[in-house]
């Protein structure tokens, strides 16, 4: 069943129960008012029992073969108003019908008996005598008697049964009307998921994230407003993320070209000179190896890079984050650039601090920190290394970052004009920096008073060690 149905359905269903109740609620009110006009009337009726000698022919002169014949009346209601009928039992058991056309015998019994004889409390009852509905109100007469006085409710049950069918109809109509205004509501509350749908849709058969669901200029804050603001939200996000990707793969193959353009020139060459000197095929060979070897780190790094999660924030991951002591990782690296550059004089001051993080990407930032440092100082140039309270300082005497180049180091594949006649990519600073976000900390490059370049990693500390 589709939402909008289930609105209609339910609006319908709720108007339904309400105008049940209310019509329930008329007709028992109406119901019993009419019933207690009835009732009021008979308990006020005074039926009148007369004894006559009646003649044989019916006249009523008393005379020789007249007989004495009691009746029981009712008087007469103001402008012949009807007043029902009555019918007494006297003490002798004999009971006196009502008189008048199509007066009938009304039922006696032990109650109607037990009212004469004052047992029973009068009490008013439904009948039914030749298929007449009639109300009967029995009660003690002034001389023992059960005076049963009866009004027909024939005019009481016609006005309630057509009450019936008007309230039946409002109904009817009142549902027919909800249902159609549930109609008109749930197009209206169902507009902006409609919106929402065929956007979503749209994004789903084109691919197209660029898609965003209209918004009018001064929109209402109400839900489906929100609804529509996060949708766009999301499909912003991830159209930023999905150019970002796209960014990352186009900047890289366009990276890897170079490198494998030489491999290739030089795998060539070897191949369409087959007797060069060894001594130069050697060298073409070491030179085809380092180009495969910074090759091999170029793809490690855009693979480090294009990684999300590079804290490994999940459990169970391979490399999962842990709190470490910085200051002996910084001093790890220092020993491996140490081993690499001989030249260079490392100088480290570590106060024992502790972060928590992956000890391989960690390094790896340092590494390259260190490792920007060899490259950019002169031959046996200086470098010093601090650690304290989780931050580590890189300070090298080289040429320095030039101003207009500061905000660009860590930028993916950015080297200064100055560089690019050194090896490497431009990704290093790129993961130092990937790697400071991951962990929640900073990296900044600075121009030290002196000259050359001070690179600052800051991490948030765990605990004083
Ligand atoms: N210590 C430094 N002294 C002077 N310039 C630096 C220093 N560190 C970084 N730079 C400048 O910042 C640029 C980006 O550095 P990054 O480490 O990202 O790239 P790279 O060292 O050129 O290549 P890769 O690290 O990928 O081998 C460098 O090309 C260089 O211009
Ligand atoms: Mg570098």
């Amino acid at each position: 069943m589709t939402f909008r149905r289930r609105i209609v359905l339910l609006s319908a269903a709720a108007v339904a129960l309400a105008l049940a109740f209310a019509a329930t609620i008329t007709y028992i009110v109406v119901r019993q008012d009419l019933r207690a006009g009835i009732d009021d009337g008979l308990r006020r009726t005074d039926p009148q029992i007369t004894t006559v000698f009646q003649e044989q022919d019916g006249d009523p002169q008393p005379g020789l073969g007249a007989t004495k014949v009691t009746r029981v009346a009712v008087p007469d209601g103001t402008f012949g108003g009807a007043t029902g009928v009555a019918q007494a039992t006297l003490e002798s058991g004999q009971t006196i019908l009502p008189a008048g056309p199509g007066a009938a015998a009304l039922p006696v019994d032990n109650a109607v008996r037990a009212v004469a004889s004052g047992t029973h409390p009068p009490f008013l009852r439904d009948v039914t005598v030749n298929g007449t509905h009639l109300r009967v109100f029995t009660r003690q007469g002034p001389s023992g008697q059960a005076l049963q006085i009866a009004r027909p409710l024939t005019e009481a049950d016609a006005t309630l049964s057509r009450l019936r069918g008007e309230l039946a109809l409002v109904m009817l109509f009142g549902i027919a009307l909800a249902a159609g205004l549930g109609v008109v509501v749930s197009r209206m509350a169902t507009r902006p998921l409609a919106r929402l749908t065929a956007t979503a849709e749209q994004v789903t058969a084109t691919g197209d994230l660029r898609h965003r669901i209209p918004t009018p200029p001064d929109p209402p804050d109400d839900e489906p407003t929100r609804l529509a603001a996060s949708f766009n939200a999301m499909l912003a996000a991830l159209e930023a993320s999905r150019d970002a990707q796209r960014q990352l793969v186009a900047d890289a193959s366009h990276e890897l070209r170079t490198p494998l353009t030489a491999i290739r020139a030089n795998i060539e060459l070897l191949g369409h000179a087959p007797d060069l000197p060894p001594a130069e095929r050697e060298a073409m060979l070491a030179s085809a190896r380092e180009q495969l070897e910074d090759l091999t780190v170029l793809v490690g790094d855009l693979v480090d890079l294009a990684r999300p999660d590079l804290v490994g924030a999940r459990e169970g991951c391979d490399d999962p984050p842990e709190e470490l002591r910085l200051d002996q990782l910084v001093e790890a690296a220092v020993e491996r650039a140490r081993r690499h550059a001989p030249d260079t004089t490392f100088s480290v001051a570590a106060e024992p601090t502790i972060v928590r993080g992956t000890r391989a990407r960690l390094s790896r930032a340092v590494g390259n920190l260190l490792d920007n440092a060899v490259k950019w100082s002169p031959p046996g140039g200086a470098v010093e290394v601090e650690v304290h309270e989780g931050s580590v300082t890189v300070r090298d005497h080289g040429p320095g970052i030039a101003e207009p180049d500061l905000p660009h180091v860590f930028d993916r594949f950015y080297r200064a004009p100055s560089a690019r006649g050194l090896p490497g990519s431009g990704l290093g600073l790129a993961i130092v920096k990937h790697v400071a976000d991951a962990h929640g900390g900073t990296v900044a490059a600075e121009r030290p008073a002196g000259g050359g370049t001070l690179m600052r990693l800051e991490l948030p500390e765990r605990d004083a060690y």
